[in-house]
């Protein structure tokens, strides 16, 4: 069967949320094209790309949105949560705030999105690992307690960047 006429069985839309450089953009040029840039621009308005994957042999169509994380340059929000199915909330392990900042981004989620949305926390940067200051267990008990799958990711190195997308779209499926 040829890849450029393959049938789709499903297509998921999953947004990608969280503040500015936390890494959004890098993650997603990784999963979908396998590539990195450390001078990455931060991102306006919003951005899609789409990967065709199989799980249970069925063909799924993973359409991943991405948006600013700065305010000034955000989309219309309940635009962007319309239809998601799947949402990835990202914070740099690196940067305190950014992981404060998960409730907030938590609680715009639910406001917006379908009940039945399946969420994932994200830490990011897992390479610089010197400079972490949000610990693992921090975010496991944050995750367990709000009911989200939780990783830790590094689009620079491609460190566990597929197995956070094949994650959210298996339970999804
Ligand atoms: P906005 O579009 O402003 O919301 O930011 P964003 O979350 O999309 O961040 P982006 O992907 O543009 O990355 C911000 C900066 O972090 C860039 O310089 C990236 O190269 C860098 N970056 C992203 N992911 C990683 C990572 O895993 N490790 C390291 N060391 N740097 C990363
Ligand atoms: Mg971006």
């Amino acid at each position: 069967q040829s890849n450029f006429n393959q049938k789709i069985d499903y297509v998921f839309k999953v947004v990608l949320i969280g503040d500015s450089a936390v890494g959004k953009s890098q993650l997603l040029s990784r999963f979908a094209r396998n590539e990195f840039s450390l001078d990455s621009k931060a991102t306006i308005g919003v951005e899609f790309q789409t990967k065709t994957l199989n799980i249970d042999q069925k063909a799924i169509k993973a359409q991943i949105w991405d948006t600013a994380g700065q305010e000034r340059y955000r989309a219309v929000t309940s635009a962007y949560y319309r239809g998601a199915v799947g949402a990835m909330l990202v914070y740099d392990m690196t940067k305190r705030q950014s992981f404060d900042h998960i409730a907030r981004w938590l609680e715009e989620l639910r406001g917006h999105a379908d009940k039945n949305i399946v969420i994932m926390l994200i830490g990011n940067k897992s390479d610089l690992g010197s400079l972490r200051v949000v610990p693992t267990e921090d975010a496991k008990e944050f995750a367990q307690m709000e009911n989200l799958f939780f990783m830790e990711t590094s689009a620079l190195e491609a460190t566990n960047v597929e197995a956070a997308f094949n994650t959210i779209l298996t339970e999804i499926y």
